[in-house]
């Protein structure tokens, strides 16, 4: 982001102020929220954005093992952009833009939601109101896979390419003045509990904002059932671009009816107030994603995510070749073929693992 388009927000975090960009594809003009997102990347852009190569320096090499152990840690920074990774992005890029077409804030259905969310909290209810009919235009997907694949570095690098929040203050010479959260992302909790869920949201929308949720509807005695309406207005008013949830898998061991509350919550936010909700979580999320949230997908034409263990195919290559680069020993070794069997063999494909092996690897040979 450049620099001079900052601004911080009383109380809350930075963010950047609105420049509203022409936009090729023509379902998305005269739409602020739509028109103030970064632009759509190339798949070379997406690559050059997402890469993350650390500091290194061949000198660094000479230094005395108690630095260089702490050089190493360096490797836990380095990301390589894979195809599932241009995929992802672009899924993101989608289905943030997706929901917004149904909420352009200058049309006059905007005011008109917003005031049936109002409704939604007064009869704590989030069914719809009489026959209203809602054009949905979003849409939500799940990612679940082996633990340590990378889906939660994955969607985090992709987040960072977009800015958090937006400023309005003015579209096209009319005062035009708003935030845009154009996107929060959520830690089930350990046990599971919606209510942990929600308080959480308000403690970030509070210290993303600088609002005051937390205190006025967290803190109190304050049930469940009254908290979703709020929530749900919260994330219309904040135009809310997409909510992620990582660890879903969590919500399994949920007491009951838990899960089942929140998953109907998600696909509440989808359908109704079109904001679209991505799920992350281990293969144990599985059976839980099978039922409630499938359905808000129909017709989407987006399949979920599922994030296997790596093949040794050109992917891993990359991967491995572009790790090997980080050397903090004195005595550098080539990549070999054998060393790449090896260490598909003892990761059996998962980043994770494969990437601590290096690193331990290292370490060890520190310490020689
Ligand atoms: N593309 C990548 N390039 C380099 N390292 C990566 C990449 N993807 C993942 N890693 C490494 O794998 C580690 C684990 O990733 P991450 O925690 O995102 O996995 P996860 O799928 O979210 O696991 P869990 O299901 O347990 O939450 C990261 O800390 C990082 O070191
Ligand atoms: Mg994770």
């Amino acid at each position: 982001m450049e620099n001079q388009n900052k601004i911080n927000i009383p109380n809350g975090v930075e963010a950047v102020n609105a420049v509203y960009r022409e936009q090729v594809v023509e379902e998305y003009r005269g739409n602020p929220l739509i028109e103030a997102l970064p632009n759509i990347y190339s798949k070379e852009a997406v690559i050059d954005r997402l890469a993350y190569y650390p500091e290194y320096n061949e000198e660094e090499r000479n230094l005395d093992g108690h630095y260089r152990y702490h050089l190493v840690q360096r490797l836990f920074q380095y990301f390589q952009p894979l195809n599932i990774h241009i995929d992802l992005e672009s899924r993101i890029s989608r289905l943030i833009r997706q929901g917004y077409l149904a909420r352009n804030p200058i049309r006059p259905q905007y005011a008109e939601n917003l005031q049936i969310g109002y409704q939604m909290i007064k009869n704590q209810n989030m069914k719809l109101i009489s026959n209203q009919i809602f054009r949905t235009t979003s849409y939500g997907f799940t990612i679940v896979g082996v633990s340590g694949m990378g889906k939660t570095t994955a969607v985090n690098r992709v987040l960072s390419m977009l800015p958090q929040i937006i400023v309005h203050s003015q579209y096209k010479g009319i005062n035009f003045s708003l935030y845009q959260l154009v996107w929060i992302k959520l830690d089930c909790p350990h046990d599971g509990s919606v209510k942990g869920l929600c308080v959480d949201f308000f403690m970030k929308v509070d210290s993303l904002l600088g609002a005051n949720y937390y205190k006025k509807f967290a803190n109190g005695r304050l049930s469940v059932n009254s908290m979703l309406p709020v929530i749900s207005q919260i994330t219309r008013i904040t135009n809310l671009g997409v909510m992620i949830i990582d660890e879903i898998q969590h919500l399994s061991t949920a007491k009951s009816g838990g899960s089942e509350k929140m998953l109907n919550f998600f696909v509440t936010l989808i359908n109704t107030i079109n904001v679209p909700v991505i799920l992350i979580g281990t293969n144990k999320a599985m059976p839980i994603l099978q039922s409630e949230f499938r359905q808000a997908r129909r017709g989407s034409g987006q399949g979920d995510m599922i994030w296997e263990r790596m093949k040794q195919d050109d992917s891993w290559d990359i991967l491995i070749e572009g790790m090997w680069d980080y050397q903090w020993v004195k005595k550098p070794t080539h990549l070999t073929q054998e060393l790449k069997d090896v260490l598909y063999e003892e990761s059996q494909g998962i980043t994770d693992i494969a990437v601590k092996l290096y690193v331990m690897a290292q370490i060890r040979a520190i310490d020689r």
